[in-house]
């Protein structure tokens, strides 16, 4: 038997060490929170894509009193820019998120399984990886393409 190892490197970033675009993208996400319709979890999660050609989507998560029937904000977010601009990939991806307190979490948030299963999607049918942005009060994750957060990724069949 050999042991296989599978390594993540991803980088812990302050604002100021992003560029421009990212610290948009991210103001954008924070703003997202806002819109959030969270009555059942009080998490309100904000998201927002830039493609590549420079529009940027926001989405936010959806709740449902059938649980199951509500949505997060990255897949709101994504599907939307789908909707809008099913042939322009996304470039980039950011996520934040306040908790039940109404403060912005102090660590990032990540993705849930789904989100991460449907960013790999987006990846593949454009081509292009996505950069991902999960910001918290103390550091924003910088990760370059799902890969590094889904790894043995199911994407063809
Ligand atoms: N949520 C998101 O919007 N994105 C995630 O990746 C994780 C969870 C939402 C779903 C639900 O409305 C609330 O956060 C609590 O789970």
């Amino acid at each position: 038997m050999k042991e296989v190892e599978l390594r993540t490197v991803i980088q812990e970033c302050q604002m100021e060490e992003l560029s421009a675009e990212e610290q948009h993208l991210i103001e954008l996400a924070i703003e997202a929170t806002g819109r959030s319709y969270a009555p059942y979890s009080q998490f309100c999660v904000g998201a927002a894509v830039r493609l590549e050609n420079g529009v940027e989507v926001i989405g936010c998560n959806q709740e449902n009193a059938a649980y199951p029937s509500g949505l997060c904000a990255e897949r709101t977010a994504l599907f939307s820019a789908g909707a809008q601009y099913p042939d322009i990939p996304v470039t980039m991806l950011a996520i934040a998120a306040r908790g039940t307190d109404g403060v912005l979490t102090e660590e990032p948030t990540g993705p849930c399984g789904s989100c991460r299963q449907v960013i790999i999607e987006s990846e593949t049918r454009a081509k292009h990886p996505i950069r991902i942005l999960l910001y918290g009060r103390r550091c924003t994750y910088v990760i370059d393409g799902i890969m590094a957060l889904m790894p043995l990724t199911f994407s063809e069949f």
